[in-house]
């Protein structure tokens, strides 16, 4: 069956005329019935199953010399953490000395061994047929005390190494020089709160650019300041988890971006000419949105929290303006104030260095995963005192999306359209590199979540650039293979291989993502095949849902509510229910019956769950599950 239905919010295109076809009927949507379901953004085409929709892609070709790629970073896969002159890094000191801070105690002194297999995962990139390699080089197993004045012989080879067998097959290198992983003896002395780091980090990028820069025509500065200055500095998220909230963060940013600067500028003076390259830095954001985009309020909010993630350390580098953004400036002033501080817990940068850092990336990289909601002002229940989240001045909450492995990411494809859209208006319209993007799961081979991760999410994109003229050029995802997930150590999988880490071997198996990866670059095309469909998603000749009484419940609800809906596009609610029919079994719902369920464009209209009242806390997450639990009640 298929619905083609509604309006295309973001084109502001009427739906009217739509064709549904419906199980047994096709109806036409009025212009009458389009406004009664306005606020129900069902944009595109979509089949319906057992109780689940599927939104297939309005775009699905991929513009001309657009390129594709997979992302790791060195601490996340290398291992071989203390041989061949490699020294300590703050990652491997975290771990070891406080190994209770990764959920399964793992930590990266062998990781997946990368190391070791690095032959075998540049074939596993070869089958997939990735056009570029994301990989970061470790600062402690080249310089192993952070300094230049000690150079690690083997870690040289090793890079070389790698980099000759990626060249061999002919993928693009794009490569970070730094991923999270400090050498301890940097740290040592003040991590990236001393702003001395800036010469180290100098010193480092210019050995990488003059040794490497034949071979590595793309570069990357810093991967995540954000995650770097806010959870390893100002909390105990990430190495070394100094938690100095509201302080440390700030001192950290400070240098991070000077530091990138001066990379920049070496780079951009005295290796471009020679070895002609590019160099960014690869920006992390969790989007917010106001939960309820009619609230003024709110969506003053999600503006000045985005300032504080996102333009934190995209405004300096990429606006006209330069330095910190002024909405952060105020609101940490202010709070400093009230404090009783005699100076703001963060300076905006003098004019020497607004100018120097400005203009200071080729691209704009991005980095996404999820979306967060702001509710309204005040302080984040989760805030610690002082700190860069009680700055922002707003409540936050993760409750929308669908779920994924990982507590943070929730699954909302429209909120990185809405990103985009947002960089493009802030930033001068940059040319944009996805440089990380993926999907969490415990490990499965058949990753159908991550498949329609992929697929929903790269359909955001294709919307972006196609509707609106969003340039980007390029996508990463976020990653080759499962590995060393920092503190979720292996409990979360984002990987297109599986790694079975408890095999000595540590092999490195396909999952069904694979395959969906590379028929996508292979044909430059988001790729439609139903194998790569959840099976209960799938077409099923004897089920299907009423779809009719699903919308027409769907428009019972106050005006309120379905404003939210459809507003926020992707959102997990729970809506009390009548009856819900299901073809043959066509049953009416138990009074105390509630149903929760995905909604939106960009995703699936997908019915997650059934909780009846009478068996409180019986979640049952997918159409495959709840089915032969209406048989029974229908007994
Ligand atoms: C980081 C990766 C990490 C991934 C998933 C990104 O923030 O760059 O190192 O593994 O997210 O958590």
């Amino acid at each position: 069956m298929k619905l083609g239905l509604l309006r295309d919010k973001c084109r502001k295109k009427p739906m009217e005329g739509v064709k549904v076809n419906l199980a047994r009927t096709t109806r036409r949507f009025s212009a009458h019935t389009i406004d009664e379901y306005e606020y129900i953004e069902l944009p595109r085409s979509f089949e319906m199953n057992a109780g689940c929709a599927r939104v297939s892609a309005q775009h699905t070709k991929f513009p001309e010399g657009f390129i594709f790629g997979v992302a790791t970073a060195a601490h996340q896969i290398e291992g071989a953490w203390n041989v061949s002159g490699k020294g300590e890094n703050v990652w491997d000191r975290f771990t070891h000395t406080q190994p209770e801070m990764v959920a399964d105690l793992t930590n990266g002194d062998v990781a997946v061994d990368s190391y070791n297999r690095y032959l075998e995962d540049v074939e596993a990139l070869e089958y997939l047929g990735v056009d570029f390699y994301r990989l970061s080089l470790s600062w402690a197993r080249i310089l192993p005390n952070g300094r230049i004045d000690e150079i690690n012989p083997d870690g040289l080879r090793y890079y070389h190494a790698l980099l000759d067998a990626l060249a061999e097959k002919n993928i693009k290198p794009l490569v970070t020089l730094f991923h999270w992983d400090l050498p301890q003896k940097l740290q040592d002395l003040g991590g990236w709160a001393n702003p001395e780091l800036v010469d180290y980090f100098y010193d480092y990028s210019d050995l990488c650019f003059r040794e490497f820069g034949d071979k590595i025509k793309s570069w990357i500065t810093f991967n995540e300041p954000y995650e770097i200055c806010e959870d390893a500095y100002g909390d105990i998220l990430k190495a070394p988890g100094l938690n100095s909230h509201g302080v440390g963060n700030y001192l950290c940013s400070n240098t991070l971006l000077k530091a990138h600067a001066e990379a920049y500028h070496l780079y951009d003076q005295i290796y471009r000419p020679k070895q002609g390259g590019n160099i960014m830095i690869s920006i992390n954001s969790i989007w917010y949105e106001p939960s309820d985009p009619n609230n003024e309020e709110q969506v003053t909010l999600a503006e000045t929290a985005n300032q504080f993630k996102f333009g934190w350390f995209a405004h300096p580098i990429f606006t006209e303006e330069g330095g910190y953004p002024a909405q952060m400036v105020e609101n940490v002033a202010r709070q400093s104030e009230m404090e009783g501080l005699a100076r703001s817990r963060l300076q905006q940068f003098n004019d020497y260095w607004i100018q120097r850092i400005k203009g200071t990336s080729d691209y704009l990289g991005i980095n996404h995963y999820t979306t967060f909601l702001v509710t309204g002002p005040g302080v984040d229940p989760t805030a610690k005192s002082p700190s860069w989240l009680k700055d922002i001045g707003a409540v936050t909450t993760m409750e929308v999306g669908g779920d994924s492995a990982s507590t943070w990411l929730r699954v909302y494809p429209s909120g990185f359209a809405n990103l985009l859209r947002w960089c493009k208006r802030n930033y001068n319209d940059p040319i944009i590199f996805i440089t990380e993007n993926g999907f969490s799961d415990r490990g499965t081979l058949e990753d159908y979540g991550r498949i329609s991760y992929y697929n929903d999410y790269l359909s955001e994109i294709l919307n972006v650039i196609y509707n609106d003229d969003v340039n980007v050029i390029g996508y990463t995802a976020w990653t080759l293979m499962d590995n060393f997930e920092w503190r979720a150590g292996f409990s979360e999988r984002f990987g297109f291989y599986y790694v079975n880490i408890t095999d000595p071997n540590l092999p490195r198996t396909p999952k069904l993502s694979v395959e969906y990866f590379k028929q996508l670059i292979a044909n430059r095309e988001l790729p439609q095949d139903d194998r790569f469909k959840e099976p209960s998603l799938k077409a099923r000749e004897d089920l299907h849902v009423d779809f009719d009484r699903v919308l027409n419940e769907l428009s019972k609800p106050n005006a309120r509510e379905l404003a939210r809906l459809g507003n926020h596009a992707c959102p997990l609610r729970t809506l009390k229910f009548r009856s819900v029919n299901f073809g043959p079994f066509s049953l009416p719902l138990p009074q105390d019956a509630s149903i929760r369920f995905n909604l939106g464009p960009g995703s699936q209209l997908q019915i997650l769950s059934v909780t009846f009242e009478r068996l409180r806390g019986a979640i049952f997450r997918s159409a495959a599950t709840y089915l032969p639990l209406f048989k029974h009640i229908r007994q």
